[in-house]
């Protein structure tokens, strides 16, 4: 069937929503068709990537394709309106062009924030085992070594938990898993690397919830007995301490941060958390777009950090995510969105973008949304490529197709 069209990537031509109907079907692009093995999850998660879990992500090797194609020498930004966990920023940082990310989620730019920076190693690795230690010693000193005397109602209802009062922190975690992750983040402030210690709690904090091993993305209720894993297959015990975790991230985490380190350029990248349908892009002189949109009615992006927000405090702007879980996807709820996600690129294209003014939009397109949008926002399309997305994970098989559309301004 014919239905989009390919142009040369110097003469878009005008277009109309009925020509673009008439175009060809999207390439299926071979060479970014990664199997599960071709590109195992150790690649898709190397150094900073993988400090912390984001479910929605895009795989780094993609944003690498689309760099290396279009922006090698650009003397201008790379922006991301919604750059969720920093995979753009950090890939075009590693390339060494400038780039800009934006994120409604202070959780999400907190996380792209840390996988940027740069880092003294001696002194991360420093305040990494300072903190550690500082959380044990406070533990068991608390407990007097003694873990049943701790967990005792008294010992439990003391400050730490006081302190948060969050019914959500009582309901998912054992009182054990919870005293460690308290202290850890009352001891946070006065380092120097205050936010990488915030990760590491966070990450921490994910792993040491009453959840099943199946549902840790979004868990539904708390798990208190054993159960049948259906990701492990086999009778699992829900866990009942996060000191492990912290240990064990915490080292994992500074050797992350050291690989990134050895490649890490001096391009300047920002990260502003806003709503990009009124960010300022314009102090930003840009080259184009790298992005991966918000799905419509799919993912809440505050919900799968709570324990984040929670702990340490951040603000919810969850009112301000675009494409909205609650709002579904019906007829109204997809108007709203194309709407706004045109309103976010056509700010971006009304500061000027500069050469190679490409605009490289990644989304599992199946409600064929982004071709009205390309037109709302008043961008010529140049290219709309597929790729195949074969991904097992567990007893999980999720293939899918994933459109990218190569627009211009
Ligand atoms: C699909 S995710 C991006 C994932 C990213 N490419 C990565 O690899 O981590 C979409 C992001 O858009 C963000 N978002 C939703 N509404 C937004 C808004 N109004 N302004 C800015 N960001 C928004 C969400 O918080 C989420 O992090």
């Amino acid at each position: 069937m014919l239905r989009y069209c390919y142009m040369a990537d110097s003469q878009p031509m005008k277009q109309t929503r009925r020509s673009i109907m008439m175009l060809p079907e999207p390439r299926i692009v071979e060479e970014l068709s990664w199997t599960e093995r071709g590109l195992p999850q150790k690649e898709r998660t190397r150094n900073v990537h993988g400090l912390h879990p984001y479910l929605g992500k895009y795989v780094p090797q993609l944003v690498d394709y689309f760099l290396d194609r279009y922006f090698r020498g650009s003397k201008y930004a790379v922006v991301d309106p919604f750059v969720g966990s920093g995979t753009t920023l950090v890939e075009t940082n590693i390339f060494g062009v400038e780039s800009l990310g934006v994120d409604v989620s202070e959780f999400n730019a907190l996380l792209s924030r840390v996988k940027i920076a740069k880092y003294d190693l001696h002194i991360l690795t420093k305040e990494v085992s300072s903190i550690v230690e500082r959380t044990k010693r406070e533990f068991y000193s608390a407990s007097k070594g003694e873990l049943d005397s701790y967990i005792s109602e008294e010992v439990v209802s003391n400050e730490p938990l006081d302190h948060v009062n969050s019914d959500y922190l009582r309901k998912w975690y054992s009182p054990e898993a919870l005293y460690p992750l308290l202290i850890f983040c009352r001891l946070i402030k006065g380092y120097v690397y205050e936010e990488a210690l915030k990760i590491l709690l966070s990450r921490a904090a994910r792993s040491a919830r009453l959840a099943t091993h199946y549902e840790l993305d979004f868990p539904k209720e708390p798990q208190s007995t054993d159960y049948y894993c259906h990701k492990h297959d086999r009778i699992c015990h829900p866990t009942s301490a996060s000191l492990p975790f912290i240990t064990r991230y915490a080292k994992d985490s500074v050797r992350r941060i050291g690989e990134f380190q050895k490649i890490r350029t001096d391009a300047e990248v920002r990260v502003e958390c806003a709503d990009a349908r009124e960010f300022n892009f314009s102090k930003s002189d840009i080259g184009g777009v790298i992005t991966s949109p918000p799905y419509v009615g799919l993912i809440n992006y505050h919900e799968q950090h709570r324990y984040a927000f929670e702990l340490l405090g951040l603000e919810d702007r969850s009112s301000q995510e675009i494409g909205p879980k609650y709002r579904g996807n019906g007829k109204s709820a997809i108007e709203e969105y194309k709407g706004n996600i045109a309103q976010v690129l056509k700010r971006i294209a009304d500061c000027g973008i500069h050469e190679p003014n490409k605009i490289i939009i990644v989304v599992n397109d199946k409600f064929e949304l982004y071709t009205d949008i390309a037109l709302m926002a008043g961008l010529k399309l140049i290219e709309r490529l597929r790729r195949k997305v074969d991904r097992r994970t567990g007893r999980r098989s999720n293939n899918f197709y994933e459109d990218i559309f190569v627009l211009t301004s």
